[in-house]
């Protein structure tokens, strides 16, 4: 959603915020603008549409030292020219980039129009400028607290002044603000990839804080203006992780990254002495761990999706009741916690508001929540009690794949890390962590039949309707088979568990609606292909998605249009290697329908807000 950076230094300052705005770009946004110091006043440029729209409308010679960038998603107010950030205080004095939501931004206005204060946009945003301007204080950072003082709802924030050279003043409440030291510059991102080109060097500011930054140090107080000590932090990544390199989309490279993204979860947890896992940031010892007689896995989209597939994989292996539910319903049915549940908040970016209220909500009341989250340092992974880092990189591409598989090998993970506590034998831990042993492997080879999805996509992308069909972990698979479809392509997409077909859906199956069949070799493959029988007599189109079938092959062959197969590992892995053809399907249905891949449209990578 929403992206801020900002710079105070030595060099150029528009360069530096036009490139930190286009790393910014994959988060999803409707307009961009920049504010820097020239002098004594400040330069605004704000423009609806792409950044480059931005970029050519910039005067020729327009330089500073010291400034900040906005990357907008409309929540308030229409994406246009005005509505854009940076917004101003009357005077032209302060300019300020915002992101989340000013709660009370109605009467926080009506108070300032009474005033005589003269709005220029429909924003919520456009109060903070005002508040700055209003407040009476000597310093730009205890008028940004005074200000903030007013304000209910989330913010992440970075302010200037005209009157304060080489100063930026940056504050965070539920939206992430990260701040990157460099050698006699200092940055501020809402993304530590914004950052990465300039230094690895970061402090991430907490909810609550206020930091004023000066080329050559920061200081952070907060709300209540007492001083708060920050340690720094180095990021993992450099800034050729971040690029594209030799693919022509994210999405495709990051489908690509799969084998390496898996064996970097899996790096150093494998534990070949006990056939167990091996995960040192639980902060649960055993005892504690056997005392839970429940989990529940909360997550939004894609990671909910992964939570259901995990969620499944952990009741099976552990014989621990468990379950997932969409973070955000969780917290709006005012559940109960209890102390024997544990609670796992899954999240690629760790900053969904929607997971990140779930798991504030769980330790409001007491409970005790793990994250499994791809963002080291992130919200929720610092709001949990300890967790599992997923290490798979970073995800630019705004739909996740290699995130959502990794999801999957560390919640198996988790589950042979509790079953091994359980019930779960020598021999079926180790024939589990052989099997995630070969995972990557196994992943190669099925990208290495990327043209056959190419070749199928074509003959499916004309479609404007399809269902995804699966049982028990392949519903889990046919969920993001259809969501990804969906997501990339527009094509409408629903998934249901094979059993449901019969209750209803088959009513629209036809000539018209392809059904995509999730076909695992397991136990259920019988009563799968009955489903099969029952959509081929409707004339429905099928695709499965299978394992080499040996004597059921040509029955298969006998009812579907197509078949694309993947190797047969372990029934909890299968999933992976199920889904990564239909990542693959929906990627190339994009292409040939004309589809953003990347930066499909009114999605955002980060949901920050409600
Ligand atoms: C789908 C997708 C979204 C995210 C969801 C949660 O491709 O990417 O559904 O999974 O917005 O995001 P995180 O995992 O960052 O909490």
């Amino acid at each position: 959603m929403c992206g801020i950076v900002g710079y105070t230094g030595k060099q150029s300052v528009v360069p530096v915020l036009l490139e930190g705005l286009h790393q910014l770009e994959y988060r999803g946004y409707d307009s961009s603008g920049i504010a820097l110091q020239r002098g004594d006043r400040l330069a605004v440029h704000r423009r609806c549409g792409k950044i480059r729209v931005l970029e050519s409308d910039l005067p020729k010679r327009l330089a500073g030292k010291t400034g900040i960038g906005h990357t907008r998603w409309a929540t308030h107010g229409e994406p246009t020219d005005d509505n854009a950030h940076p917004h101003s205080s009357e005077d032209g004095r302060f300019a300020v980039v915002h992101n989340g939501i000013i709660e009370n931004s109605d009467p926080l206005r009506a108070r300032l129009v009474e005033h005589g204060v003269h709005f220029a946009s429909e924003t919520d945003s456009e109060v903070l400028a005002h508040l700055v301007a209003a407040a009476d204080a000597p310093t730009l950072l205890e008028r940004v607290r005074l200000a903030l003082a007013e304000v209910e709802g989330t913010y992440g924030i970075a302010v200037i002044d005209a009157e304060s050279p080489g100063e930026i003043v940056v504050a965070r409440n539920g939206s992430p603000v990260v701040i990157g030291i460099g050698d006699k510059e200092m940055l501020v991102a809402s993304d530590v990839g914004a950052l990465v080109r300039h230094t690895q060097q970061v402090v991430y500011l907490d909810d609550g804080e206020i930091a004023e930054l000066t080329p050559s140090a920061y200081r952070v107080i907060t709300l209540d203006a007492a001083p708060a000590t920050k340690q720094s932090a180095s990021i993992d990544w450099s800034e050729e992780t971040y690029a594209r390199g030799e693919y022509s989309h994210y999405t495709l490279k990051e489908i690509h990254e799969q084998p390496e993204s898996i064996r970097r979860t899996l790096r150093g947890r494998l534990d070949r002495r006990f056939q167990a896992a091996h995960l040192g940031g639980l902060n649960l010892d055993a005892r504690e761990l056997l005392n839970f007689r429940r989990i529940k896995v909360l997550g939004c989209g894609s990671a909910y999706i992964s939570g259901c597939i995990g969620a499944r994989i952990v009741e099976q292996l552990s014989r621990v009741p468990c379950d997932a539910e969409p973070a955000a319903e969780f917290r709006y049915r005012n559940p109960v916690i209890e102390a024997d549940t544990l609670y796992l908040a899954v999240s690629q970016s760790g900053e969904t508001f929607d997971t990140l209220s779930a798991v504030q909500e769980i330790k409001r009341k007491g409970g005790r929540v793990l994250g499994v989250v791809n963002a080291v340092g992130s919200s929720i992974a610092r709001a949990c009690d300890g967790g599992v880092y997923l290490h798979a990189g970073p995800e630019i591409a705004v739909v996740s794949t290699k995130t959502f598989t990794s999801t999957i090998a560390a919640l198996a993970l988790l589950a042979l890390h509790v079953g091994r506590m359980r019930d779960v034998s020598v021999a079926q831990g180790k024939r589990l962590l052989d099997a995630l042993d070969a995972l990557p492997d196994a992943i190669q080879t099925i990208l290495d039949a990327e043209d056959e999805y190419r070749q199928m996509a074509k003959k499916y992308a004309h479609y404007d309707n399809a269902y995804f069909i699966g049982r028990n972990l392949g519903f889990g698979v046919a969920m993001e088979g259809a969501l990804k479809l969906k997501e990339v392509s527009y094509l409408h997409a629903e998934a249901y568990p094979a059993s449901e077909l019969k209750h209803g859906p088959l009513a629209l199956v036809s000539p018209e609606v392809p059904t995509v069949f999730v076909l695992p070799d397991d136990d259920l493959l019988d009563k799968n292909l009955s489903s099969i029988e029952q959509v081929r007599s409707r004339k429905g189109p099928v695709l499965a998605v299978t394992h080499p079938l040996g004597e059921n092959a040509e029955r298969l062959a006998a009812l579907a249009d197509d078949v694309l197969e993947v190797p047969k590992l372990h029934e909890y892995l299968d999933p992976i290697l199920m889904l990564i053809p239909l990542q693959f399907l929906a990627y190339f249905i994009a292409l040939e329908r004309g589809c953003d891949v990347d930066q499909p449209r009114n999605l955002a990578k980060s949901v920050t807000v409600e």
